[in-house]
């Protein structure tokens, strides 16, 4: 509480707590009221408004000597009408918008206690707004009128009150301070039950509500520019001026102070305002403006000046004008301290300003706008839209009128179809928590009520996948006048070149250009887009392993997108779908890409990656999009016959990681699991015949197949915290990567299993559903088990197995890296691993500790615990 507050006397404490304990009954009694309920209150509010509209005008002009009668029942009639045509239909009670699409649902809430502060200037008008509001949101409201407008606003709420108590408000939902006290103010305004300080007014009462540490609506003050331009309609332009800045003598905040003229239309426009009564005042009048009405201390506008005619006020000053003078208007320099009539001026005295041209008008408007306006009004005059749209953007209000008056513009729903107030928020520039027209909506706590969605998901594949032996003979079909093939020095040197060139339609033109059998580089790539181009290749036939493959797409995306940044497509993402760089979406499909896989394990042929090597910068960057899938896929066995058994095994394996890596994923679906699935039940059955057996064409057929299986299924699902492990392990110890992948496995498979320590969030996954998965596997495979618990340890088993079968390394250290060695790489190996976009798809996320404890579980290998959801190891 503060001094002042705390100063005041126990029985004014007392008489303030009971209309704060009455509002808050009121309010609490409100929350049971209905949207009818509230609707069937405010019509009949609306109507005693516009009843008592002349009533309460003669009341304010009688008390406030301030403006005009006519205009101020034109005011109490807007903030009746008008905003009851805003409200009418708008739902202020319980669930108020629906988004069925979306799955949200708003819901209202009222405030409870507002305490209100309202201004001289259009003191009943705001009453009678912020009375309409207040019902309509169920709120119960405290007024503290300015001190020199208590009795009119005081009958303004009492006639508001009476209306709705008949009609069904709560008792108490309404009350005004019986008389003036600073100290009240203070008090009301740190008081714990008041839940929002409604303060419309001058900048003091503004800041102290800002300032009382509550929610507070606060309003700030204006100083409107007005761009009249010289293609506007200059009739329509001088009548609203005038309209607008002498409407109930000019004291609305939002009404035109400075009107900067194009210097063409500068003298026949200052004859229609002289036409219409305005007096054009001359150098010596002016400067006689400038130090009367404003005051030469502070540099604002004189309050004896605020709401009086244009003749009283010449009258006050000295000037001799028109007995029928409307408005007086003063030409000045510049803006600032040194032009005095730059600032707002709450009465009809209107600063102007010649032009030289649109660049110089903006500059002068946007000067006013700064000088006391900021936030809150302009007004541009003009037929060309580019001045107006530049007008828009140059200044700082929050409400930009166009070829319409200023202060009554301003209000909304007369000249506009801005919501109607007579609170103008003016956002930060102006101080405020809003640039809105204050209305319903903030008198409310809007929930939202927000039910759980389900992503999207897809299953992209090429558009053809030809299988089984002799498939490449599907090229045959596949028309092309330049066929470039990449490839690399083995599949020459074996005759695969010779093979698929075979195939190729006779009239084929066909280049070979062979790569290094390691990573692309930019340089590679390059090098094959220059081959592109030369030969204007409709046909890219990608022939070998994941290397050769992932440059092709990289060479296509190159070819037909040659502004792609290659370096900004590849930066890190969490979700593809609201990924920060976009993949060139206008590129023109200048080639076709066949991919033919010459190992069974990557599966690029058919998969969105592409990693590219940077030496440049020593690392490497994937590249992942669905438009980088290959056309056409060929999985043809007869490139993999000859595979050597150590890469059958390691590219067996990373087929195999794949798959059970994609069943577990967050984002694996009925579509992904068939394929996962499958792609593992072919490597169990297939894997170790392909090793044992590397003539059994059936086998190696099926691994070849698998392969693609498992990369459908990781293309759509991805993989996992494995691969992770495995990326930054053979990256660190130059250890293959399907075999990298094999010292994880069953330590990965085990720790997915148990209860994870975090969890994934997963808006697809119902529960935690790994292990599950894990026991389908295990039963697709018929390795028995009666519980989940079993049939999982059954599946690490059967891996553990399976991996001993194709006589890989089964620990890190096995490979001869001693402890020592290993621990020193530890914290750069984890952090790799942990800035590794693969296990953001992992079912479990993973802590920093958790992958060094994997780590440190495939340095010591085989043997991973029986123990129900443990990865403690037996040996
Ligand atoms: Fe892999």
């Amino acid at each position: 509480m503060t001094t002042s507050a705390a100063s005041l006397h126990q029985e004014r404490i007392a008489y303030l707590e009971g209309l704060v304990s009455q509002a808050r009954t009121a309010a609490a009694v409100f929350t049971q009221y209905t949207q009818e309920d509230v609707d069937r209150i405010v019509k009949p509010m609306v109507v005693a408004g516009l009843e008592q509209a002349q009533h309460l005008a003669r009341l304010a002009i009688e008390e406030t000597k301030l403006g005009v009668l006519e205009d101020k029942a034109l005011k109490n009639m807007v903030a009746t009408e008008f905003v009851y045509n805003y409200v009418k239909d708008k739902r202020t009670v319980g669930a108020i918008r629906e988004f069925p699409e979306r799955g949200l649902v708003e819901m209202a809430e009222p405030i409870g206690v507002i305490f209100s502060l309202t201004p001289i200037t259009n003191p009943t008008s705001t009453v009678l707004f912020k009375c309409i509001m207040a019902i309509k949101t169920r709120n119960a409201v405290i007024f503290s009128p300015h001190p020199n407008a208590w009795h009119c606003c005081y009958e303004a709420v009492k006639i508001m009150y009476e209306t709705a108590l008949k009609h069904g408000a709560p008792e108490g939902v309404f009350t005004c301070l019986e008389s003036h006290d600073l100290q009240d103010n203070v008090y009301l305004m740190g008081h714990k039950d008041v839940g929002l300080i409604d303060a419309t007014g001058g900048p003091g009462v503004v800041r102290a509500a800002y300032s009382s540490g509550k929610p507070a609506l606060g309003v700030g003050a204006g100083n409107t520019p007005v761009y009249l331009e010289k293609t506007a309609d200059l009739n329509m332009a001088v009548v609203d001026i005038i309209t607008s800045k002498t409407f109930d003598n000019g004291t609305i905040c939002a009404s035109e102070q400075t009107v900067v003229i194009d210097d063409e239309i500068y003298e026949v426009v200052l004859k229609k305002f002289a036409d219409l009564g305005a007096h054009i005042c001359n150098k010596k009048e002016t400067e006689i403006l400038e130090r009367t009405v404003i005051d030469p201390e502070t540099g604002f506008m004189q309050p004896t000046a605020v709401g009086q005619k244009a003749t009283d006020i010449a009258r006050m000053v000295g000037l001799s004008v028109k007995p029928n003078t409307k408005l007086l208007m003063a030409p000045i320099q510049g803006v600032g301290r040194k032009h005095p009539l730059s600032v707002e001026k709450l009465f009809p005295v209107l600063a102007v300003y010649r032009a030289k041209s649109v660049d110089e008008a903006l500059k002068v408007c946007v000067d006013v706008n700064h000088a006391g306006g900021l936030g809150h009004t302009a007004v541009v005059f003009s037929r060309n839209d580019a001045i107006i749209q530049k007008f828009g953007e140059v200044i700082n209000a929050g409400r930009i009128l166009v070829n319409s008056p200023g202060s009554i513009g301003a209000f909304g729903g007369v000249y506009n179809d801005m919501v109607p107030t007579f609170s103008f928020g003016c956002g930060t520039g102006g101080g405020n928590s809003t640039t809105d027209n204050v209305n319903v909506y903030h008198y409310l706590n809007i929930k939202r009520v927000a039910r759980r969605t389900q992503a999207h998901m897809w299953f992209r594949v090429p558009n053809q996948i030809y299988f089984n032996l002799n498939a490449v003979e599907n090229l045959r079909r596949l028309a092309s006048r330049s066929t470039v093939v990449i490839t690399n020095p083995a599949m020459e040197q074996m005759g695969h070149v010779d093979v698929v060139r075979r195939q190729l339609p006779p009239q084929t033109l066909i280049h070979v250009s062979v790569i290094p059998d390691a990573e692309p580089e930019v340089k590679t790539v390059m090098e094959g887009v220059a081959a592109l181009n030369f030969y204007k290749a409709d046909q890219i036939v990608a022939l070998g392993g994941g290397s050769v493959i992932d440059a092709a797409k990289i060479m296509k995306l190159k070819y037909e997108s040659p502004e792609a940044d290659l370096e900004e497509l590849a930066a890190p993402f969490m979700d593809i779908r609201k990924r920060v760089v976009e993949y060139p979406t206008e590129k023109v499909h200048r080639a076709r890409l066949i991919a033919i896989s010459t190992t069974s394990g990557t599966g690029s042929e058919v998969t969105p990656f592409a990693v590219l090597s940077d030496k440049e910068r020593g690392r490497k960057v994937t590249l992942a999009d669905y438009s980088l899938t290959p056309d056409v896929a060929i999985v043809d066995p007869q490139f993999v016959m000859s595979m050597p058994k150590g890469l059958t095994a390691d590219t067996g394996i990373d087929c195999l990681t794949h798959a059970l890596e994609a069943a577990v994923s967050i984002y694996a679906s009925p579509y992904t699991d068939s394929n996962a699935m499958q792609a593992i039940r072919l490597v169990f059955k297939y894997l170790p015949i392909s090793y044992n057996h590397p003539d059994d064409e059936e086998a190696r057929s099926m691994m070849h197949n698998a392969a693609c299986i498992a990369a459908i299924a990781f293309s759509n699902a991805a993989v996992g915290v494995n691969h992770a492990l495995a990326h930054a392990f053979g990256a660190r110890f130059g250890v293959a990567h399907g075999r990298a992948n094999a010292l994880m496995l069953p330590h990965v498979i085990a720790y997915n299993a148990s209860v994870p320590t975090k969890f994934m969030p997963s808006p697809n996954q119902r529960g935690y559903v790994a292990h599950k998965k894990y026991a389908t596997i295990a039963d697709l495979l018929g390795l028995g088990g009666d519980t989940i618990e079993e049939k999982v340890q059954n599946l690490v088993t059967a891996t553990e197995q399976l991996l001993d079968q194709l006589a890989v390394p089964r620990s890190i250290a096995d490979l001869g890296i001693s402890t020592e060695n290993f621990e020193r790489a530890m914290p750069e190996l984890s952090k790799i691993a942990f800035d590794d976009p693969s296990w953001r798809s992992n079912p479990r996320m993973p802590l920093v500790s958790e992958l060094v404890e994997l780590f440190w579980s495939a340095y010591h290998g085989r043997g991973v615990a029986k123990t129900k959801g443990s990865r403690k190891q037996t040996a």
